[in-house]
């Protein structure tokens, strides 16, 4: 099972996108950490990221194609894409939702995911270490 790890719209800013929120830490420097970590698990990594929703749903797609693990940060997609909620019911794979922010510390219109219904964990407020924290339950969680 190679891990997926999926990111949305304006991930690509991290760094230098509202740093006092976010972090300083670069979607670059996530990647690494998380091929890092997935490596010495033994586990394959698969990481992308886009502003567009289509193109995730189909990342989505072909993750339950190779039976994948998903990590996913939907960003701003979490609050109102149904299409990312159906394609995750779809894929029925293991899937860890993670947020960089505490979303639920922040405005209301952040405080709903569709994800999290099809979400095994959540983790948020974390930061960039959520995506390492993902890493080790799927790591910890997965056979075969
Ligand atoms: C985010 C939180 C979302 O509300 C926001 O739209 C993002 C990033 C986070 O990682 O904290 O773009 O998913």
């Amino acid at each position: 099972r190679p891990i997926y790890v999926l990111n949305g719209p304006n991930l690509n800013l991290l760094g230098v996108r509202r740093p006092e929120v976010y972090g300083t830490t670069t979607l670059a420097d996530i990647e690494e950490a998380v091929r890092a970590r997935a490596a010495a698990g033994g586990r394959e990594v698969e990481f992308h990221q886009s502003n567009h929703e289509g193109v995730l749903v189909d990342r989505i797609q072909e993750a339950r194609t190779a039976g994948a693990a998903i990590i996913i940060n939907p960003a701003a997609f979490t609050h109102y894409s149904i299409a990312i909620h159906d394609a995750l019911e779809a894929a029925e794979l293991p899937v860890v939702e993670v947020h960089l922010s505490n979303v639920h510390r922040r405005e209301a219109f952040r405080h709903t995911s569709y994800v999290s219904r099809q979400a095994d964990v959540v983790i948020a407020g974390a930061g960039a270490f959520g995506y390492e924290m993902a890493v080790e339950h799927l790591l910890r969680t997965l056979a075969g």
